[in-house]
């Protein structure tokens, strides 16, 4: 049923490019969208901006804007109105980052304390609602109905993949497709969304915009796999969050769903009874699980088949350095440590 995870380019194409390679290149776009991101998130309620600027400050990788950025360039767009849908895309994940560390629990972020560890879980939801509805007052000022109509929908199936995750929250019997399911959903479309609305920008018809479309949907989810293998297996200071979040949350995620199906039957009933309690003090137990089964190199495999998806779908593009650009970034997705 799955490709085999090529990782290699058509032959007549230009070398997939490293993450730094891709940064310099997309540097000047990336400074004014963070210019643009700076001052957009002004409010004349202070913890507004205390929250806002708490969580954009720490930085992040601003993946999504980037992908934006140069799937736009890859038709041969550039200009203010990128930068500005870069902007919105950006405001759109923080906001759900705010949400997502209040319905986590979490209380470590991009090195930092979160905005519910610090401000508590009140002021995280509201300002995230402010920097949610700050994205839409953004989108609006281009005045785009086909941008409007995707990002709408792209953000209301981010709500259902987060509801749909809660329902799923410690219940061991999450399976392959049930955790595919909601990745899609949580993570995978905004990046869809993101390299989507970059070919409309460029004026491309319906095909490339669905290329586009398939390439970052397919990167979202290869990236969201290997966040879940880097919560069992990261450097905490490198990732900036802590391990085990994922457990303690009682989340079934990749590496685990892998783990529970190959365990013995003593095991697994024990590996559900630590999903089931949210039972982070056996986060050892659950590694050590994880590991004999292999569950850390399953996932990533399955990452790279995505990744390899994402690549194949930009085949028949013309090849140009931002297609390459966007060729290492589906490889980076996977290979990150961070
Ligand atoms: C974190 O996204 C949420 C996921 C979808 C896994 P990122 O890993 O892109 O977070 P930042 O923006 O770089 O901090
Ligand atoms: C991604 O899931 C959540 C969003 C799409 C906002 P995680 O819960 O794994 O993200 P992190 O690990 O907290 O960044
Ligand atoms: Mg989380
Ligand atoms: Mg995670």
């Amino acid at each position: 049923m799955d490709s085999k995870p090529t990782q290699a380019s058509p032959e007549n194409a230009l070398p997939a490019l490293p993450l730094p390679a891709i940064q310099a290149f997309a540097a000047a776009d990336m400074a004014a969208v963070d210019a643009l991101i700076r001052r957009r998130l002004a409010s004349d309620v202070v913890l507004v901006n205390q929250v806002a600027e708490h969580i954009i400050a720490a930085g992040g990788k601003r993946l999504r804007p980037m992908l934006l950025l140069l799937a736009a360039r890859a038709l041969g767009h550039q200009g203010a109105d990128a930068h500005q849908l870069a902007a919105v895309v950006e405001f759109i994940h923080t906001s759900t980052l705010l949400h997502d560390d209040v319905v986590d629990e979490s209380d470590l972020r991009r090195g930092r304390s979160t905005a519910n560890a610090v401000w508590g879980n009140a002021a995280s939801v509201l300002v995230g609602d402010f920097l949610y509805s700050r994205s839409f007052q953004l989108m609006v000022e281009l005045g785009s109905m086909p941008v409007q109509e995707i990002l709408a929908d792209t953000t209301n199936r981010i709500a259902e993949g987060e509801v749909l995750q809660l329902l799923h929250v410690r219940n061991p019997d999450v399976d392959e497709a049930a955790y595919l399911h909601v990745i899609e959903r949580k993570t995978a479309i905004l990046f869809a969304a993101a390299t989507r609305l970059g070919a409309l920008l460029a004026g491309t018809g319906a095909d490339v915009q669905q290329r586009l479309h398939d390439y970052g949907l397919n990167l979202g989810l290869a990236f969201q796999i290997a966040d879940d293998v880097l919560d069992y297996s990261a450097d905490e200071a490198t990732l900036g969050k802590h391990l085990g979040d994922d457990l303690a949350e009682g989340k079934m995620t990749l590496p685990l769903i892998h783990a529970m199906a190959h365990a013995d039957d003593a095991l697994r009933a024990r590996l559900r009874t630590i999903v089931e309690h949210g039972d982070v003090a056996a986060l050892d137990d659950v590694v050590a699980a994880i590991h004999a089964s292999g569950g850390l190199e399953y996932s990533i495999d399955r990452a790279r088949v995505y990744a390899a998806r994402a690549e194949a779908a930009l085949a028949g593009l013309e090849d140009n350095e931002a297609v390459a650009a966007l060729r290492g970034l589906a490889r980076y997705a996977v290979d990150r440590t961070t």
